[in-house]
């Protein structure tokens, strides 16, 4: 989660097919079914199945995609998996990234500075995707969120400096590493002329529609046109010509609002913070929103990295708009226009796609260097009768007009929430994750919402059906003919939730092992449907969660609906980022936030009070890190 406080693989499948020609009969009747059972009030497990599955593995429609024997929900303080398979850790918070002649050793009670940890691998890993350079060999990339201050630095926050500040902004962001699978083990390449950080201080470049705008300007750069940094990198997407798209996604967090936040900040949640936060702006004054109004404005894009190009700029792409952006998954529609659909994770934000002008170029990235500066936004609304309707974001259609405070296609892109709130787009359960299957159905993750129908709060709709939505539900769209058209059937894949609850609604529909709260969400090069999950460390094992354990990665079968826990994580972590290399038989993900206690701040003087995950060092620190998978035989993952 990208923590508030309070609170594909690539997907370049063409779909040049009609929704009715590839939807089986199964897939007709769960479309009806699901739409029957909104309208009745009642929720209808997917067409097939056999039954609603409890905790530890229920009865279901036996899956020919999934191989493996599910594994039991755990409390345990390390990773399982199922038989069979091994799990291996490489690239945790502190490594070195491979920068020649700087590769400072990671220090175990925290005292590296904030230079060496700028050549370290940064903290909270998420997004993340392997680009192969062959088979045994290639570039990692991966997503560092956000900090836990209490375990980054040696006394955590008992005293609060400049060099701090720094620390924690060089542990945000980005990492590139090379790997390669040497001895039967696969490993970091230290030093490799390909790594690389991206920190929230990194020399970054905008381009689109709202690249020097004058909301984009500030004091430090007149331009508008070049931003320090990226901030809570949560989820990731990978292009067809091999760039990196790294999400911004709770950027408010680290801003000082003023006393009285004007129209714009309050729709963003720019508020005065307290000293539970960030505290950057006591040593760094552009996140000092009051001197500076406009640098949260530089924040909220989709960020483009070519991790083959080490000399390379990132850019903010402000075409794809500006959001609590969880993710940016790219589909190819049968022309060879890239669409990317995004999630907000907010709750009550929205679901967006962008499409894009022109075609994928051959040439790669350098080829493409402005694909995603060109082509229209839409927001999504989910119709009761099962349809939906993309709506664009562009200025002067509709009541995207300067009497309605838009006074550019600019000002439209940096208040994307304002735009769609004229527009009608449906307010979500907090959108995480996306994914797109082999048939062209695309999956959101919506992860809970417990104000959903809450005092003063939006009510319930068929979309998102459940009051105090503590378990979080996966909804899916198709598109009649192709990506980039604007009608779309939906409707619900799972709702999430445990058979055991006594709660009717906490006890989901789920055909097979019981989850909550999913937030990753990939489909590998098979088909499989992988869902990762993020309870909240504050709600983890409680009340609707009670019987969850700890969270996990389960396998899902999109033609039967059969769901599979396939990994639990260890404590305090959530279960994040899926990639995989081309001959399916290496999966990575990433554990983030082991040992994350309910305020999200650790108490430095008991670091492994809740996990010492993984090295399980007297002395240490629990560290996020990347998990390696394999099988014993060889085979490929989820066989
Ligand atoms: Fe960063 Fe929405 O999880
Ligand atoms: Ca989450
Ligand atoms: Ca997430």
């Amino acid at each position: 989660m990208a923590k508030d406080f309070a609170r594909l693989e690539d997907s370049n499948r063409s779909l040049n097919r009609s929704f009715h020609e590839v939807s089986d009969p199964a897939r007709r009747i769960l479309l009806r079914g699901g739409l029957g059972a909104l309208a009745a009030g009642t929720l209808a497990p997917l067409a097939g199945c056999a039954s609603l599955g409890g905790s530890s593995g229920g009865k279901a429609a036996v899956s020919a995609l999934l191989g493996f024997k599910g594994v039991p929900v755990s409390t345990a303080d390390t990773i399982t998996v199922p038989e069979g398979y091994v799990a291996d850790v490489i690239a945790a918070w502190g490594e070195p990234v491979g920068l020649s002649g700087e590769m400072p050793a990671f220090k175990w009670d925290a005292s590296n500075s904030a230079a060496e940890q700028a050549a370290q691998l940064g903290m909270h890993h998420d997004g993340i995707h392997f680009y192969a350079q062959s088979e045994t060999t290639g570039l990692l990339v991966m997503n560092h969120e956000y900090t836990d201050d209490g375990l980054l630095h040696r006394d955590g926050m008992k005293t609060w400096t400049a060099e701090k500040v720094r620390k924690a902004q060089a542990a945000h962001g980005v990492s590139v590493i090379e790997v390669e699978l040497k001895d039967g083990r696969w490993q970091q390449v230290l030093p490799s002329p390909w790594a690389r950080r991206f920190t929230a201080s990194t020399p970054m470049a905008v381009s689109g529609p709202a690249a020097g705008h004058a909301l984009l300007k500030t004091a430090a750069d007149p331009s508008g046109r070049k931003v320090l940094g990226t901030l809570n990198n949560c989820a990731s997407g990978k292009t067809p010509w091999g760039t990196y798209l790294t999400c911004e996604e709770n950027f408010i967090n680290y801003f000082q609002g003023p006393d009285k936040p004007d129209a714009h900040q309050k729709r963003w949640g720019l508020k005065k913070v307290d000293d539970k936060m960030y505290r950057w702006h006591e040593h760094d004054e552009r996140f000092d929103a009051v001197k500076h109004p406009n640098e949260a404005n530089r924040f909220g894009w989709v960020v483009e990295i070519d991790p083959f190009n080490p000399s390379s700029t990132p850019v903010k792409r402000t075409a794809l708009g500006r959001a609590a952006h969880e993710g940016a998954t790219v589909a190819t529609t049968a022309d060879g226009r890239a669409v990317v659909y995004m999630g907000e994770d907010a709750r009550f934000e929205y679901i967006y796609k962008f499409v894009s002008r022109d075609r994928i170029r051959p040439g790669g990235a350098r080829a493409n260097a402005d694909l995603l500066d060109h082509g229209t936004l839409y927001v999504a609304r989910f119709d009761a009768d099962g349809s939906g309707q993309w709506i664009a974001l562009t200025h002067g259609q509709g009541p995207l007009t300067a009497a309605n405070g838009f006074a550019d296609q600019g000002e439209v892109l940096v208040k994307s929430r304002q735009a769609s709130d004229l527009l009608g787009g449906t307010k979500m359960d907090r959108p995480e994750w996306i994914a797109v299957d082999k048939a062209g159905w695309v999956y959101c993750t919506l992860t809970n919402n417990s104000n959903r129908a809450g005092d003063k709060q939006p009510g319930t709709d068929a979309a998102n059906p459940r009051a105090n939505n503590t378990m979080g539900h996966i909804i899916r769209w198709k598109e009649p003919g192709d990506f980039a058209d604007l009608r779309f059937q939906w409707n619900h894949f799972v709702l999430a939730g445990d058979a055991s609850n006594e709660r009717s609604d906490a006890k989901g529909n789920i055909k097979g092992d019981a989850f909550g709260c999913p937030d990753g969400l990939w489909t590998d090069a098979r088909g499989v449907l992988w869902i990762q999950t993020d309870m909240s460390t504050s709600a983890m094992g409680k009340a609707d969660l009670k019987g969850l354990g700890h969270n996990a990665m389960l396998a899902a079968d999109p033609a039967t609906g059969e769901i599979r826990r396939f990994l639990v994580g260890p404590a305090g972590c959530e279960i994040t980022g899926a990639t995989r290399t081309p001959d399916g038989r290496t999966m990575f993900i990433n554990i983030q936030h082991p040992g994350e206690s309910p305020s999200e701040r650790s108490d430095p003087e008991a670091a492994t009070k809740i996990s010492n995950w993984p090295h399980h060092r007297a002395g240490g620190r629990p560290r996020s890190a990347t998990v390696v998978i394999r099988r014993k035989d060889g085979g490929v993952i989820g066989a």
